[in-house]
């Protein structure tokens, strides 16, 4: 047996499974008009300011990008409401969570999540040699904040938060964030990864930015993933008291973040409306979706985010595979652990519309055969 290069743990991580790109579906089934409900992206695409200053910055990629991100560190800043070395910016939220638990891990700590959850914070811990409790949600796919909390002892080091959660899609409210944050061991963290923090329309979301100014262990993570339309641009940012992203800091390589990203981040957030206008666009989509499911019987969990996850009582790859045969796009449950659920997130008018004709076809299909 030849000898082992890598480290332990590294064989231990779980590689990401990725949302089916377009053009992979182009090719393996020959169509050329799809829908790909399955990334939680935005489907109005980038602010068309954003896309106008990225045509600009091309004139000057033969430079490396601002390290330091000043520009838009102050535009963000400013927008936030907080000094600028509150901020910590990476190549999607994604490379944040991965350096957070660079930073903060070590051998024999213990890192906690609920489940399902995003994938990447159990790849923070595994990573760095570190075990991953996981914490199932209710039965209505709601947190267990007093199963989170019973896990929490002297090894607990980074709690993760999903908030809204992914792949379910539900919101963890103000008051109960307060008690997970009141109830943490004095030498953990609790992050929270807001990363559909703009699609959230109700008035209970935790206001985390109040607890990062009073001093707490609290590290916001957001992205321009999501609502910004900027997902192939990678760019995320936490946001915590300057002790905490000092940390972070020390460890981010010199240019994460290119200067095509900092220059349409900045164009981005100058455009509100836009914002605005998907915040609406997503919302109609999950009704039109809650109104269809109902029609189909099939239970949903009701979403604060950009993506709806329903349980189609069938085996989600074989949903997966007949809805590709269609041109659509969709996630698998089963990635998550729960092999009937798929997740959807919400697209144009049509496309959503597009999406429930083939899913009932498929339903139909399938349970006519079955
Ligand atoms: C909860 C959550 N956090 C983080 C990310 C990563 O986003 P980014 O594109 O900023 O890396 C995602 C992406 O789907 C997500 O759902």
């Amino acid at each position: 047996m030849s000898p082992r290069l890598c480290k332990e743990c590294v064989l231990r991580l779980k590689p990401y499974i990725p949302g089916k790109p377009i053009e992979e579906v182009q090719r393996e089934y020959g169509l050329t008009d799809i829908v790909k409900l399955a990334s939680n992206e935005n489907p109005l695409g980038a602010s068309p300011k954003a896309i106008e200053a990225m045509k600009k910055a091309c004139d000057n990629v033969a430079l490396y990008p601002d390290g330091s991100c000043f520009t838009l560190r102050n535009a963000l800043a400013s927008h936030l409401g907080v000094q600028p070395d509150y901020l910590s910016f990476g190549a999607g939220s994604d490379e944040l969570i991965r350096e957070i638990g660079n930073v903060f891990l070590e051998e024999g700590d213990c890192v906690i999540q609920s489940d399902p959850t995003f994938s990447q914070y159990e790849g923070a811990a595994t990573s760095n040699n570190c075990t991953c409790c996981m914490v199932p949600l209710h039965e209505d796919f709601s947190y267990d904040v007093d199963a989170l909390i019973d896990q929490f002892n002297e090894h607990t080091k980074l709690v993760f938060i999903a908030n809204p959660n992914n792949p379910t899609g539900n919101m963890l409210p103000h008051k109960d964030a307060e008690r997970i944050l009141d109830a943490l061991p004095e030498r953990a963290i609790l992050v929270l990864d807001e990363a559909y923090y703009e699609y959230i329309e109700r008035s209970d979301y935790p206001n985390g930015l109040k607890w990062v100014l009073e001093g707490r262990n609290v590290i916001l993570l957001r992205t321009f993933s999501k609502i910004y339309g900027l997902a192939g641009l990678r760019l995320g940012y936490a946001i915590a008291r300057p002790e905490l992203i000092s940390l972070i800091e020390r460890i981010r390589l010199p240019f994460n973040v290119g200067s095509i990203a900092q220059v349409a981040a900045i164009a981005s957030l100058q455009d509100q409306d836009q914002v605005i206008k998907s915040r609406m666009m997503n919302s109609d989509g999950k009704n039109y979706f809650y109104s269809q499911f109902d029609r189909l019987g099939l239970k949903y969990v009701p979403s604060e985010a950009n993506f709806v996850w329903v349980d189609v009582g069938q085996d989600s790859k074989q949903v997966f595979v007949e809805l590709l045969k269609r041109g659509v796009i969709i996630r698998t449950g089963d990635v998550f652990g729960w092999p009937t659920h798929i997740r959807i997130s919400t697209g144009l008018p049509q496309d959503n519309e597009r999406c429930i004709k083939a899913l009932e076809e498929v339903l139909g299909s399938i349970s006519s055969k079955g």
